[in-house]
């Protein structure tokens, strides 16, 4: 349990380019990983380590995370700021300044980390969580200096290490953060197009601000197609499951929502059933299929099966979106 009253930030405001078709009606934190959606993952660690406010950063789709939030976490103090435009990391946690005075932890909204977070926020340190990666470009990058960072680039094309800043940050001073947020908010200055959280964190760090950087293990990232089901495998392996089906084969880990239907199949090893769902006829393993989807003769693997979703009648791989129906049992003549 953390020591000091600390508010979470949660950006969440993002529309998910990378998780289409899926995110053209879905925000991606309500995407089903394991056994809820992503900012239920996000939600019970924050928890778990003593947080009781949260002031979210909502846009895209944000009625549907609000709505279930207000639903499944009505003990928490959840507080919203909209983000209209999204004008990148930088300008949704600047937004945040009226709802947070004190001690700030922020957590990206496409991150799940297996950490103790806590830790971030008992030291007496303002924090970092790093992770270093094989190719770090895509990332903010840090480096640094007598254990303290010593510069921090977003994105860098040529990066200096292979540290990266993997979505979890904690500041005692909250305005110190956000004065340096508000000059860059100010100063109209973007990277590739966006006002980025690492442009004024940087700035900081070159005023002598002092930040350590802390190494995680266990981070899991939800952004793409490939990710989201590697961070299923992580959390179905983590968690233990009691699934039902009937007249089902069931190879463990799997998780079943018990308002699915699943008869006449073989699930897992590695699939996630959402609330809703109905299976018939079907061997699904390495995949998550999402609340109300409806699967019939099907053989899929390494599948995103989208809310709602129909697929009827092939074995092949699959990334469907909400809503969709894709049939393989009629030639174009039936149709
Ligand atoms: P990403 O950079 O992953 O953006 O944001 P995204 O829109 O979610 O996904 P892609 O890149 O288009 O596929 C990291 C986190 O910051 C939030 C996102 O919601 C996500 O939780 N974010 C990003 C905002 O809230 N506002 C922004 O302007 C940018």
């Amino acid at each position: 349990m953390i020591k000091t009253e600390f508010t979470a930030v949660v950006p969440v405001a993002g529309t998910g380019t990378r998780l289409r078709p899926h995110t053209y009606t879905y925000p991606k934190v309500m995407l089903t990983v394991g056994d809820k959606p992503i900012i239920g993952h996000i939600l019970d660690d924050l928890e778990g380590a003593g947080i009781k406010k949260v002031c979210m950063v909502v846009g895209y789709l944000g009625e549907k995370i609000k709505e279930y939030v207000a639903k499944n976490y009505k003990h928490l103090d959840v507080a919203y700021v909209e983000q209209t435009e999204q004008k990148g990391l930088g300008h949704a946690i600047w937004l945040t300044r009226r709802c947070v005075t004190g001690p700030v932890v922020v957590m990206l909204g496409d991150t799940i980390l297996d950490a103790d977070l806590s830790k971030f926020m008992n030291s007496k340190e303002d924090c970092i969580a790093v992770k270093e990666v094989g190719d770090p470009r895509r990332f903010g990058v840090v480096e640094v200096k007598g254990g303290y960072i010593s510069a921090m680039v977003e994105k860098p094309e040529n990066p200096k290490t292979n540290l990266a800043i993997v979505g979890i940050y904690s500041f005692h001073n909250s305005s110190a953060l956000y004065n340096s947020l508000e000059k860059l908010v100010d100063s109209g200055i973007t990277t590739k197009g966006e006002i980025q959280f690492t442009d004024a964190l940087a700035a900081m760090v070159k005023c002598g601000h002092k930040i350590r950087p802390v190494p995680i293990d266990g981070w899991y990232d939800c952004g793409k197609p490939e990710t989201l089901l590697e961070t299923n495998r992580h959390i179905l392996d983590k968690k233990k499951f009691s699934p039902k089906a009937k007249n089902s084969l069931i190879i463990p880990p799997v998780y079943i929502s018990p308002t699915a239907k699943v008869e006449n199949s073989i699930v897992g090893p590695y699939a996630s059933i959402g609330d809703g769902a109905s299976i018939d006829s079907s061997i699904i393993s390495d995949s998550i299929v999402n609340e109300n989807a409806f699967i019939i003769n099907m053989n899929l693997s390494g599948s995103l099966v989208g809310p709602s979703a129909t697929v009827i009648g092939r074995k092949d791989q699959l990334n469907v979106g909400e809503n969709s129906e894709i049939r393989f049992d009629k030639t174009a003549c039936d149709i």
